[in-house]
């Protein structure tokens, strides 16, 4: 079939959200909406017996966290919707990160009492990074919140993004009454004994002929704000949201199933569609290229206990994917056949005949792939790779028993290649005595649990005394003079690329004072 028609049909994003702002709520209003599945398990049944359907580990269920990222593969009026969960937990912002550089559109999510929130506005950096583009979702409005003109005004100026309300609030917290359509001024009135697992369809009316349903106080109260919105509101532009500078506005309630069906119908109209990629010579492979081509951008061992296996995640770039097909990895240039691929609906997964650009497929991995491969048909292609970011915790692994040296080395080696934490290496270092990095602390937990459970070997974790890391760029007389200092240690990552790592930033901006032509990043560079 014609590659551009499918490239088109295919829509790629994920929800980035502070924990608790309601991202798990979303994503299965979400699926209800699209009939992916007809029961949304609500938040509370979740924390009881049932799990949120993009929930996977143990771990997940244990402490009622999303650890991993899943993805969830769906169709909606004609649009294949590629939805990749992440997880909400501040520990496990790295494999956030990851994902951002997987998708074409970022839904960012707020409670709307709130506002931007430290996870909210460190994840919106990285979609500035990619300038993607960010729809928004202002939650909770069954509850009290901030006024919303005051709420805009403050997201758009600490996050440097204009907002530009889709639909406006009727009301607030228990005199909230709905939404109105800014461009069309239609009113979709808000049920609040609609609540639950079973889609709502709202009650809808032209504004003119809504003023018995608000009352009429309520009524005059949104001429007046559409009336501010149209003098002083940002008007929306489609070119600007598409180039990350404008976020479209959406407002409603997670819970109560209101404002979702808004938002799904917005992706499946107006998210980007896939992106065009650059590889690391600078050639810009465009989804429509005949050639297969994509990225590996995540590998889970162990997603499912009973299946003992590693898939690593691939976001497919170019050209048609098929079953069976022989790819070569960019890196090493070795080809391996895709025998089993599978997409994905949280733990259900089924083989998949082909993809298109913008999907994405599980590919059983044997241990040949890492995070940031590219594969493709024919000839080696090189993506431009996906970044680590700068741990914030760092650690050591000591041995209960020391002749489990062996498979400690080859758990560090492949749980570092997925991502679960970052290898730094002093030089002389071996595997075993590396010095250990995390975004989160939550990720040695994660460290420790898989190293016991999938490579029986128990380690004792002690933390070290350093709290951040920069990659190193400079000339060769900064990089020395850094190795000869006793406040900071000098090591290289797994890429091979020198880090520096310290107990205060002092230390950094001291080094900046004292080397001209230093640069120290926090983001690795590519
Ligand atoms: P997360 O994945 O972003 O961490 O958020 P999650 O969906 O787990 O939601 C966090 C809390 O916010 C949950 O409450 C959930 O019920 C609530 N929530 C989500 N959407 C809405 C909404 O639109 N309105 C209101 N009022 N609450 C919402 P909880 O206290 O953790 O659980 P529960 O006891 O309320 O179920």
């Amino acid at each position: 079939m014609d590659i551009r028609h499918q490239a088109e049909r295919r829509r790629t994003f994920a929800i980035i959200s502070h924990p608790d702002a309601g991202k798990t709520t979303l994503t299965e209003k979400l699926l209800l909406y699209a009939r992916a599945i007809h029961l949304a398990g609500s938040v509370k049944s979740r924390k009881a017996s049932r799990h949120a359907v993009s929930d996977w580990m143990q771990m997940e269920k244990e402490r009622g966290i999303s650890v991993t990222t899943s993805v969830l593969q769906f169709e909606h009026r004609g649009k294949a919707l590629n939805l990749l969960d992440t997880p909400g937990h501040a520990d496990f912002s790295e494999d956030t990160f990851r994902t951002l550089a997987a998708v074409d559109t970022a839904v960012m999510l707020m409670d709307h009492a709130k506002g931007v929130e430290p996870r909210t506005q460190k994840l919106f950096e990285v979609c500035r990074l990619r300038k993607l583009p960010v729809v928004t979702f202002m939650n909770k409005l069954d509850r009290h919140g901030l006024d919303p003109l005051e709420l805009l005004d403050q997201v758009s100026r600490t996050l440097d993004l204009k907002m530009a309300p889709v639909n406006w609030p009727i009301g607030k917290g228990d005199e909230f009454r709905g939404v109105v359509d800014v461009a069309s001024r239609e009113v979709s009135l808000f049920d609040a004994h609609g609540h639950g697992d079973q889609i709502v369809v709202a009650h809808r009316m032209p504004l003119t002929a809504a003023e018995a349903a608000l009352g009429s106080s309520l009524f005059d109260s949104v001429w007046e704000d559409l009336e501010l919105l149209e003098g002083a509101g940002e008007k929306y532009s489609h070119d600007a949201f598409l180039a990350g500078e404008l976020s479209p506005v959406f407002w409603g309630s997670a819970m109560d199933n209101f404002g979702v069906e808004a938002l799904l119908d917005y992706i499946v109209d107006h998210a980007a569609p896939p992106a065009p990629r650059s590889t690391q010579e600078g050639q810009v492979i465009a989804p429509t290229d005949d050639r297969f081509s994509g990225f590996i951008f995540k590998i889970q061992a162990n997603m499912n206990p009973r299946h003992r296996d590693r898939i690593a995640f691939m976001r497919v770039v170019s050209g048609h994917f098929e079953r069976g097909m022989d790819v070569v990895i960019g890196r090493t240039g070795e080809t391996l056949r895709m025998a089993k691929p599978h997409s994905f609906l949280a733990q259900e997964r089924s083989l998949v005949e082909e993809a298109w650009p913008g999907d994405i497929v599980g590919v059983y991995d044997s241990g040949k792939l890492r995070v940031g491969e590219s594969l493709a048909a024919g000839t080696p292609t090189k993506f431009a790779g996906i970044p680590h970011f700068a741990p914030e915790y760092f650690g050591k692994m000591t041995l209960a028993d020391p002749m489990r040296r062996k498979s400690l080395d080859s758990g560090l080696e492949q749980l570092a290649q997925e991502g679960v934490i970052q290898v730094l290496l002093r030089p002389g270092d071996t595997l075993a005595n590396a010095i250990l990095g995390a975004v989160g602390l939550l990720q040695f937990d994660v460290l420790a649990e898989r190293l016991a459970n999938e490579y029986n070997v128990r380690a004792r974790f002690e933390t070290l005394p350093y709290n951040h890391a920069r990659w190193i760029n400079g000339p060769q007389s900064a990089i020395d003079w850094l190795k000869n200092r006793s406040d900071c240690v000098f090591v290289t990552d797994s890429h091979g690329n020198p880090v520096v790592l310290a107990a205060t930033e002092w230390t950094f901006k001291f080094a900046l004072d004292k080397n001209k032509g230093l640069e120290l990043h926090t983001v690795e560079p590519l």
